[in-house]
């Protein structure tokens, strides 16, 4: 991973806890943002001397109205913009307002504890705690529903190269898009499902994780209708949360993405469905409560904007470079960062 991005293509690990933090109308908000700004970097690097083999780190993504509110610099990055609802005719992605995101993985919950608790020291003056989100690693990597979640997900080098902002926005390069939704399931309804019916919502076995043939796999499943072809990934990173008292089970959806469109392709095709109307049958047992699109700038944005010394316009991005060859001919990254990039 280039040395300057936050830590948005580690693995999700065996704990995180997920925050989304909203600044109070009418208060000066800047100090607080140039402190949690220093103090994201102080828990990095600390965390990183500390504990270095416990995966812990702290994102920090910013919301689109906050980039407004704290005069961060313009132009913004290309694809940055309120997240507009995806209406189905039966289901719809809603959108919810967010300022400041943190993704705080840990495999010690002392850990994240810590982190979470220093974090909101700093906000508490100025804002408020709106979502927090304890997710944790169910069995082997198994969303709240019981099937592996994250199998498809992009490896090892392709991780940047899906995951991060490239040459085709240059002022931005090493920031990435951060989409997120709180989904909650209907776990009686799924459950009450015979597994040949569960594992046709997924397109997928349950037990050991294999997908189904084209040629057997609903239209309707999920992996069918999330697949958008090769060229279009984004690094998924949910966590199962549930809690019995107020019967709340679900699945934090958490992505990063070197292109929010991708991501938005996605969502239509699960919400209005492929074609129109086939909708994803997940939906049938999972409802987002929340859905935010955050931009997570690069190490060094957050030190300047530390230190007070952010610009307020962006230096001009250079002329789009010509497009790389793709490596095996089956990438499309025209305009995307070349994967030579990163090695
Ligand atoms: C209710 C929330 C969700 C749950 C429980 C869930 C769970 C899963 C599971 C179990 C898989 C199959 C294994 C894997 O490849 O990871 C999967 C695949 C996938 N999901 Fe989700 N998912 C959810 C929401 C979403 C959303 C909102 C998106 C996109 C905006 C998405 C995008 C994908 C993609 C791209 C794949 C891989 C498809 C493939 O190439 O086969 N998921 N998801």
């Amino acid at each position: 991973m280039p040395s300057d991005a936050q830590n948005i293509l580690d693995y999700h690990g065996s704990n995180a806890i997920f925050l989304v933090w909203n600044f109070n109308d009418n208060m000066a908000v800047d100090d607080a943002f140039k402190n949690i700004c220093a103090l994201v970097i102080n828990l990095n690097n600390s965390m990183a001397i500390r504990f270095p083999d416990t995966g812990a780190s702290c994102v920090m993504g910013i919301g689109y109205e906050a980039w407004h509110r704290l005069h961060l610099p313009t132009p913004l990055p290309k694809e940055f913009e309120v997240f507009e609802p995806v209406i189905g005719a039966k289901h719809q992605a809603l959108s919810t307002r967010g300022d400041l995101h943190f993704h705080i993985r840990g495999n010690d919950k002392s850990i994240c504890y810590d982190m979470a608790n220093a974090i909101s020291a700093v906000l508490q003056p100025v804002a408020s705690s709106v979502e927090e989100i304890h997710g944790f690693r169910y069995w082997d990597g198994r969303s709240i529903l019981g099937f592996v979640d994250g199998t498809e997900n992009p490896q090892g080098e392709k991780r940047a190269f899906f995951g991060m902002i490239g040459a085709n926005d240059p002022a931005y390069s090493g920031g990435s898009y951060l989409f997120v939704q709180k989904y909650v399931h209907n776990l009686t309804a799924f459950n009450a499902l015979p597994l040949h019916e569960q594992e046709k919502v997924f397109g997928r076995s349950k037990r050991d994780d294999i997908e189904m043939p084209e040629n057997v796999k609903p239209s309707n499943s999920h992996s069918a209708l999330a697949n958008v072809g090769d060229d279009f990934k984004i690094i998924r990173d949910n966590l199962p949360f549930g809690n019995m008292s107020t019967n709340e089970m679900g699945t934090y959806f958490i992505a990063y993405a070197s292109q929010f469109s991708t991501v938005k392709k996605m969502l239509t095709n699960m919400f209005i469905g492929s074609p129109e109307g086939n909708y994803d049958r997940l939906l049938d047992f999972s409802t987002p409560k929340t859905g935010t699109l955050f931009f997570v700038p690069t190490l060094s944005f957050l030190k300047a904007a530390a230190a007070g010394e952010l610009e307020s316009e962006m230096p001009a991005p250079e002329p789009a470079e010509k497009p790389a060859p793709a490596k095996d001919g089956s990438l499309n990254i025209g305009n995307l960062k070349s994967e030579k990039e990163y090695e």
